[in-house]
């Protein structure tokens, strides 16, 4: 199994990435295989002009292509989910999420923007074909603290249930997702049927 994760934060130090590191940790303790893209990473220049071809949106197209799972974590701007996650998200071709299973997360300032994952994120991860898509977690700034002087991030208790309880899901859906046949086994298939008629 391996589970892209995306943070859509530009910022360096960000809650979003707090939160994308607990997902990390509890995948890779269940041997899944993980990676982490920050759109911060991207070169500006390749997303404002999307550069569909650039060397980092080759990248992002063949890692998403090859994976399971998409973890997409986002801080609220605006109401919505951030301008730079959108540009990373437009370099994807139209069915990227096709046979994928889907996690949205973000956090806010604010719980009034709570419906921004429902109204603004789930759309536009719809329009890639998200085969299947969880309920997403919402998080609000004072429910995370950031790492400091040594001492880790910290999560309230009440969202590292609701994390887990999503990273549950996240499990289940990716185990019950439609493996594609292995071609050999297929042929093998194949001749064994012709044999039984
Ligand atoms: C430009 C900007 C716009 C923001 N707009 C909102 C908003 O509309 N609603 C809200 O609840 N929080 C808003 N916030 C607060 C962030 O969503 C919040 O602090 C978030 O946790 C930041 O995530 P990050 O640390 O991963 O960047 C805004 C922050 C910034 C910098």
């Amino acid at each position: 199994m391996h589970v892209v994760l995306l943070s859509g934060s530009p910022a360096a130090r960000s809650r979003t990435e707090v939160l994308l590191d607990h997902v990390r940790q509890r995948l890779h303790a269940q041997r899944v295989e993980v990676t982490l893209l920050r759109v911060r990473d991207f070169p500006a220049e390749e997303l404002l002009h999307a550069h569909f071809d650039s060397p980092s949106a080759r990248h992002l197209q063949a890692l998403v292509a090859s994976a399971d799972g998409l973890v997409v974590g986002t801080p609220v701007y605006k109401a919505s989910f951030s301008g730079a996650l959108k540009v990373v998200l437009d370099l994807l071709p139209e069915r990227a999420l096709a046979h994928k299973v889907v996690l949205p997360l973000a956090s806010g300032g604010s719980p009034a923007h709570l419906l921004a994952v429902d109204y603004a994120l789930k759309p536009v991860l719809a329009a890639l074909k998200a085969q299947e898509m969880l309920s997403g977690v919402y998080a609000v700034d004072r429910q995370i603290a950031y790492p400091e002087a040594g001492r880790p991030a910290q999560i309230a208790d009440e969202l590292r249930e609701r994390l887990d309880e999503a990273l549950d899901q996240l499990q289940a859906a990716l185990a019950r997702r439609p493996q594609p046949l292995d071609p050999n086994l297929l042929n093998d298939r194949l001749v064994n049927a012709r044999w039984s008629i």
